[in-house]
């Protein structure tokens, strides 16, 4: 069959175009307005078009794009001197997606079991996790259905259910294994949130059997659930944390920062990436996080997501389609009983971007800036959704 669109068709076809967005709006060819609750998969945390973060670009732009990180880049340090103050890690490798992050975090692991002498490191992971799409962490993730044709995957991880301590306290006998990889709140897997003390008890476990916790945060950070990290809710340190998303508010790029022990295992010549953390890049996401922290868009994800949630709670507790609502933060889920996938194009519809994990968990990740107004349109949108579902 002649190929008849010269893109490569691993997004379906798309129906829709945006020219421009602004705030929490994005506007489409025509000029029809959407409220985008999704956040171009929870990267525009700033909303569309941020004015600190554009203003970022354009100056960076107009003096240097790129150099590579045989030379120093002023500020890409102050991004890391930014991140580290912020996340309380030691330091940061700069990389340009969530994957790419999640790759150095993979292999500082082996590294670490390298240096103990562990010749087949292995890496505890979770069902229906997602890393991302590159073959390492891929390999990794729990969704069996997007690994199919793209074997031999990587060797080297063991998995375990999602929310259950005993089986990682199970593992703790196997002596090659190094690290767990972990997400906080699974995001792509549907939106799972575990008990409020599972991340402190993979800590614990972590320490009694001198393994690396390692937090995908490409998700759930730059205050996404009302923290900077969703660690930080707690109070300890993980050794490694991937971000991206949100890092750069659309600019590409993604971290590994890392503390203690973990902060001291790249040494030159282990890792390396042509633009992780580029002038241009750089800049985006230091304006993005200097706004995000300073602004107090990160207290307001907080109270935001507590005041839609309960607002979803009120309106759906008598909803027998609903099974459940969850999330933290601007992180938030609705279980529905049944297959919705439908839903996305029926919000579309009504000049909303939302999106369905799982094929019927809701997912809501609406920019941080989002005020109550705007965040009770939504509301009143989804319920009605809701309602007509067959
Ligand atoms: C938790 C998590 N990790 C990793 C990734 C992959 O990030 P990227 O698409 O930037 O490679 C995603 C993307 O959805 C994610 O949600």
């Amino acid at each position: 069959m002649s190929q008849t669109n010269s893109i490569m068709n691993t997004y379906g076809s798309p129906t829709i175009e945006f020219d421009h967005g602004e705030g929490v709006w994005l506007f489409d060819r025509d000029g029809k307005k959407y409220l985008d609750a999704l956040s171009g998969i929870g990267v525009c945390a700033l909303g569309h078009a941020h004015p600190a973060v554009t203003k970022a670009i354009c100056e960076q732009a107009e003096k240097l794009v790129h150099t590579s990180n045989l030379y120093h880049i002023g500020t890409q340090q102050k991004l890391a001197d930014k991140l580290t103050a912020v996340s309380g890690m030691d330091n940061v490798f700069f990389a340009n997606s969530g994957a790419e992050a999640n790759e150095a975090a993979i292999k500082m692991a082996r590294l670490y079991g390298s240096n103990k002498g562990i010749n087949t490191p292995k890496i505890i992971v979770f069902e229906t996790a997602f890393h991302g799409r590159t073959l390492a962490t891929l390999s990794a993730g729990g969704n069996e259905k997007i690994k199919q044709g793209f074997g031999p995957l990587l060797e080297g991880f063991v998995r375990c259910p999602y929310n259950d301590v005993d089986a990682v306290k199970a593992l703790s006998e196997d002596k090659d294994i190094v690290a767990i990889l972990v997400e906080p709140i699974q995001g792509e897997g549907g939106l799972n949130v575990p008990d409020a003390d599972y991340l402190t008890q993979l800590r614990a476990i972590s320490d009694a059997n001198n393994w690396l916790l390692m937090l995908d945060e490409v998700q759930t950070g730059n205050g996404r659930t009302g923290q900077y990290f969703a660690y930080q809710h707690f109070d300890w340190l993980p050794d490694i944390v991937t971000t991206a998303k949100g890092l750069g508010n659309g600019m590409p790029i993604g971290a590994c920062l890392a503390q203690g022990k973990a902060a001291e295992l790249f040494q030159p010549g282990h890792h390396g990436s042509t633009y992780g953390g580029n002038p241009l890049a750089s800049a985006a996401a230091l304006a993005t996080v200097t706004t995000l922290t300073d602004a107090g868009f990160v207290d307001n994800a907080a109270k935001m997501g507590t005041y839609i949630q309960d607002q979803f709670k009120q309106k759906l507790a008598q909803n027998d389609k609903v099974v459940d609502i969850r999330g933290l933060g601007l992180m938030i889920g609705i279980e529905i009983a049944q297959p919705c996938t439908e839903l996305v194009q029926k919000a579309m519809d009504r000049g909303f971007l939302i999106n369905v994990a799982a094929g019927k968990v809701i997912r809501l990740l609406p920019p941080l800036i989002i005020d109550q107004d705007q965040a009770d349109t939504l509301i009143a949108v989804i319920c009605e959704l809701i309602q007509e579902l067959d």
